[in-house]
């Protein structure tokens, strides 16, 4: 056998295997439609209980955004990158995009609404505005309430990555503050801005 009938004879092969090609082969079969898994939560946001029926898999974001209009905490990049989804829960910031919303059964939620409001300010608030620490504002929300946390964690004395090899109690450096604030993204870049607003909520209380 030379190369020539090698290949012709392949080709037959092929050519044999090959099946009629049928329009409705490959058509999916018809999957019934099951309806999405619910269940109840309780949990306090700003002081009030709020009782939801949720889909399991919705996250604590949507639920705060979509159920409860509580559109002060801002989605961004839904993939914990950002941070303008952050709120307090139970004391501690996280990002709301990253938890569901049937974890938190129970638990004391603290969005921007509950920090301030327009007519009576958050001290954060108002060095905020103060220190024009925003210009879109899509992120201040998220970065008023990580700010706010970040003074209770040094204040409790929680190290991070700058303060953990330190034997002293954490202070509020400008590296510590850089540090803690990283998961809060600002596009417009107001930086520097935040951080004088920080300091100068830090100074007041100290
Ligand atoms: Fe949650 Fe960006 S929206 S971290
Ligand atoms: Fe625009 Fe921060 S003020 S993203």
């Amino acid at each position: 056998m030379n190369r020539r009938d090698l290949m012709v004879g392949g080709a037959v092969s092929v050519a044999g295997m090959a099946l009629p090609f049928s329009p409705g082969a490959f058509a999916a079969e018809p999957v019934a439609a099951v309806p999405p898994a619910t269940t109840k939560v309780s949990f306090a946001v700003n002081g009030s209980v709020r009782e939801l029926e949720v889909d399991t898999r919705t996250t604590l974001l949507d639920v705060l955004r979509e159920h409860l209009k509580l559109t002060g905490t801002k989605k961004g990049c839904d993939h914990g990158q950002c941070g303008a989804c952050t709120v307090h829960v139970d004391g501690r910031r996280i990002n709301s995009c990253l938890t569901l919303a049937v974890m938190h059964e129970g638990d004391a939620i603290t969005t921007i609404e509950g920090i301030g409001s327009p007519d009576h300010l958050a001290p954060m608030q108002t060095a905020f505005v103060k220190h024009d620490g925003f210009q879109c504002g899509y992120c201040t929300p998220g970065q008023i309430c990580s700010a706010v946390a970040v003074l209770d964690e040094i204040k409790a004395g929680i190290p991070s990555h700058v303060s953990a090899s330190l034997t002293e109690p954490p202070q509020l450096t400008r590296d510590e503050l850089r540090e803690r604030m990283s998961g809060n993204i600002c596009r417009c870049g107001a930086y520097s801005n935040i951080a004088e607003a920080i300091l100068e909520v830090a100074e007041n209380k100290a």
